[in-house]
């Protein structure tokens, strides 16, 4: 496995072979086998950063660290994209780990805010919206000011949209699972609102490999 390179925006995706990341009751755990889930934890450890939505702090009470045997590096950051900051103070990133940072609206209440920060959060405030939610070119910014230039996305379909239809993706690494979840089940991207297929992000493939029963392909930003 390749190791990031200084600067660059990263997207983890783990999927059925349909592409996949969940029933439709959202049962998710785990599509992939433990290798690939190793994969994945150094991964983190090559990355400044993992960031992720709310969407799947909710559904998943993520911790986000890398847990790797013998592992004594330094942990990532986690950083949160929550707009009205439903973040629960019971969290579990809010606990071991590495600092995290949760961006949310600037109209959300100091009071909300405080009680996060509270919990050792750092909380940082936008008024840059992609429709209803923060802006995730503007958190990037944020992130990077704050010195997180190895960006890890592990999120789910709505974030990841956001992050292709804007062209901030450089790199996916995908672990794709030989399961079959169907069309009635969860897309690894969400809505593009494609109307011309020139008009979607295209990525060259640079590696394909098997890990454990799963297959991990690595794909970079086509430059056009
Ligand atoms: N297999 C995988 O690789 C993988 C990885 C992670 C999660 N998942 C799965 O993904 C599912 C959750 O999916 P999800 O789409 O709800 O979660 P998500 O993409 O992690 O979070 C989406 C939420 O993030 C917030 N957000 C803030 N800024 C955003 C922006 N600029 N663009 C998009 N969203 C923004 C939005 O809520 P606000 O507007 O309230 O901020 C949005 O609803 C779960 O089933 C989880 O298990 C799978």
């Amino acid at each position: 496995m390749s190791p990031a390179p200084t600067r660059c925006v990263t997207l983890k995706l783990a999927t059925s072979l349909d592409g996949r990341i969940a029933l439709a009751n959202g049962a998710s755990r785990w599509i992939t086998g433990e290798a690939a889930r190793a994969r994945v934890h150094q991964m983190r450890a090559d990355h400044d950063v993992v960031l992720t939505g709310i969407g799947t702090v909710l559904a998943d009470d993520p911790q986000l660290t890398v847990r790797l045997p013998g592992f004594d590096g330094q942990q990532p950051g986690r950083v949160v994209l929550d707009t009205r900051l439903r973040l629960p103070e019971s969290a579990s990133l809010l606990g071991e780990g590495g600092p995290v940072l949760v961006i949310c609206a600037s109209d959300v209440p100091a009071h909300a805010r405080a009680a996060i920060a509270a919990k050792g959060a750092r909380v940082e405030t936008l008024n840059r919206f992609d429709g209803p939610s923060v802006s995730l070119a503007a958190a990037i910014d944020c992130v990077r000011a704050l010195d997180g230039n190895r960006i890890l996305i592990e999120a789910g379909g709505r974030l990841a949209a956001s992050a292709l239809r804007q062209g901030l993706v450089d790199r996916i690494e995908w672990f794709r699972a030989p399961i079959l979840l169907g069309g009635d089940s969860i897309p690894v991207v969400a809505a593009l609102g494609l109307e011309r297929l020139d008009e979607a992000p295209m990525f060259t493939r640079v590696s394909l490999e098997a890990v454990g029963d799963d297959i991990h392909e690595v794909y970079l930003r086509k430059v056009s």
